[in-house]
Order: C-alpha cells, then structure tokens, then sequence
C-alpha cells in the first residue's frame, strides 16, 4: 500500500483530485492538508470536508494550514471557483470538523515519523509545504515523490506569465522547488491538454449516484470560466491531472529541467522559469510536464467515478 498525502485549496479541480485518491484501492491516504488559494481558508476546509462527506470517507483526516502566503497578501478565484469556493452543487453539511493541529505542524510530524518517503500531492498555493521545509529542510528526504500542479512552460492563467498556484506564494514555490526533492510539475501546458467536454461531463453524470452526480455539477460549474475565458465548452481538471501523473506516471510526458520561481518581477512575478536548453547551468531539478495522455487520463476518471458511485455518507 502506498501512502500519500494531499495538500489542496479546494476548489473544483482540487475536489475532483480527492475523488481520484480515494478511489484508488493501492493508495492509502494518510491526510489531507488545506491551504488558503482558490478561497479563504475556512472555505477551502469546509469544501474539503463536504467532498469527503459526499464521497462517505470523513475517517480521513484534515487539517487546516496556511490562513496566507508566506510573504504577500492572500488572492483568492472566486472569479472561477464562486463564493463558497465550490459553488454548483448543493453539498451536505460536514459531520465533522477538521483536527485540531495546524497543517504544517502535522506535515511536519507525519513526515518525520514515517519509516519509508511517501508521496506527496499538492493541488493548491505551496504555502504549507513552503514552512515545513523552511522548518525543517532535512524533511524533504521523507518524500519520495512530489507530484504538484503548478506553473506552466509557455502561458500563465492569473497574469500572462503566471500560473495561479504559483502566483499565489512564489516565495514558498521556490522553496519547494530548491528542496531536493523527486519533483513532477503539472503545469497548465500539461492540464489544457486533457479538457472535459460537455459530452464527456454528460457521460460521468450517467454513471449515477452521490459521486458522479456531485463531479458532473462542478465540471459543469467551472466550465462556465473556461466558456467566458477560453470560448471553450468544457473544462480543464487541472488538480486532477495530477492525481492521474502520481498513479500513472506513463500517462506524463515529461522533460528533466531546472525549475526556478520569479519572486521580484513586475509582469512576471510567479512566473515558472523553465530552463529549456540548459543555459543557466543550474542542476535540474523538475520533471517538467509537457503532454499528457488525454484518452487514459478520461478513462482513469471515469472508472474512479464509477468505483465511488456506491459510496456516501
Ligand atoms: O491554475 C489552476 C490551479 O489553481 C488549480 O489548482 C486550481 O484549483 C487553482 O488552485
Ligand atoms: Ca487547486
């Protein structure tokens, strides 16, 4: 059994991502740690805790993390994501709440006490994982793999340069990516190349039940952004095409390159700086994401939906 752990702001994508870990039955999800991005804290906390409610798996646990950024003020996506920060389905009031530790106090422990690296997701701002390495670097030796969704080669979504996650805490992104650690970026040049269309979001919601119903309404919702953005009738399931690259790695194709983050650029502050053809000399450091197998990827979600389509609470 391999055990990860998943640090997100849901979030849409970051919903359907957490789908995606719990259906996998060769997965054991030790937490998940939440983090100020998509919205506020307290709203990225509680939309965690209604997936998991929905999905019938409250036994996971959840702890709450960085309110901010480690060095700016918070932005947030309500532009995308809506006021609740998961707007679109009527979700069921959580019957639990989350533990009482502070994310990165927990990050922190859990790390420390597990005899083998495990794996590590991140959906959202790296902001929590920013402050347990700048706690503790010797940390990151204690995870095998970091799978993140964040950054793009070519295009930014939240400024032209810039990929939201990123932008949010470029300070605690770059931390990340100087860590040492196994890394995978899915960025945005990877998660445009898997969109869901109205008739594929169509054929998950046939599958029926709590599950398929409650992804089918938020792929329809933040479809509605990529249609007033993109002119696009679909959406792209950034966070879970990260999920897909941990499971399925062959599902990537990836290129080994140095990653560093922009922290002092007018236009291009958040930016993923990419080093292509090696002329900066730096070690590499990212497995940077260039394609992704569309067709494997639909098939992977659509047979996880299927497997939770019994469960609820
Ligand atoms: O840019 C897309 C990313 O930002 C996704 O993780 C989405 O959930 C938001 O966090
Ligand atoms: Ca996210």
């Amino acid at each position: 059994m391999r055990h990860v752990i998943l640090d997100c702001d849901p979030g849409h994508d970051d919903a359907i991502a957490i789908l995606m870990l719990l259906a996998d039955p060769d997965l054991a999800l030790d937490g998940i740690s939440v983090v100020a991005g998509n919205q506020t804290l307290d709203k990225t906390v509680h939309n965690t805790l209604r997936v998991l409610t929905v999905a019938g798996r409250t036994d996971v646990p959840v702890y709450a993390g960085m309110a901010r950024p480690m060095a700016r003020d918070l932005v947030t996506a309500a532009y995308v994501h809506g006021e609740s920060g998961l707007d679109g389905p009527d979700l069921p009031e959580p019957p639990v709440g989350p533990a009482q530790m502070h994310a990165v106090d927990w990050l922190a422990q859990h790390l420390e006490a597990v005899e083998e690296p495990i794996d590590v997701v991140a959906t959202g701002p790296l902001s929590n994982l920013g402050m347990v390495l700048r706690r503790d670097s010797t940390l990151a030796r204690k995870v095998r793999r970091l799978v993140l969704m964040g950054g793009a080669v070519a295009e930014g979504n939240v400024t032209p340069s810039a990929e939201f996650n990123i932008y949010v805490d470029p300070e605690a992104a770059q931390t990340v990516f100087e860590a040492g650690i196994a890394t995978t970026m899915v960025g945005l040049d990877v998660t445009h190349r898997a969109m869901l269309y109205r008739g594929d979001i169509e054929r998950l919601r046939a599958i029926g039940g709590p599950v398929p119903t409650m992804a089918a309404d938020l792929l329809a919702f933040v479809s509605r952004f990529h249609l007033r953005r993109y002119g696009v009738d679909g959406t792209a399931v950034h966070d879970a095409c990260a999920v897909a690259a941990l499971r399925q790695p062959d599902v990537l194709t990836t290129r080994h390159l140095r990653v560093d983050v922009e922290t002092r650029g007018s236009l291009t502050d958040g930016r993923t700086v990419v080093d292509l053809w090696g002329v900066t000399g730096r070690e590499p450091n990212t497995e940077v994401g260039f394609d992704i197998d569309r067709d494997a990827f639909v098939a992977l979600l659509e047979k996880d939906l299927a497997r939770l389509a019994g469960s609820s609470e």
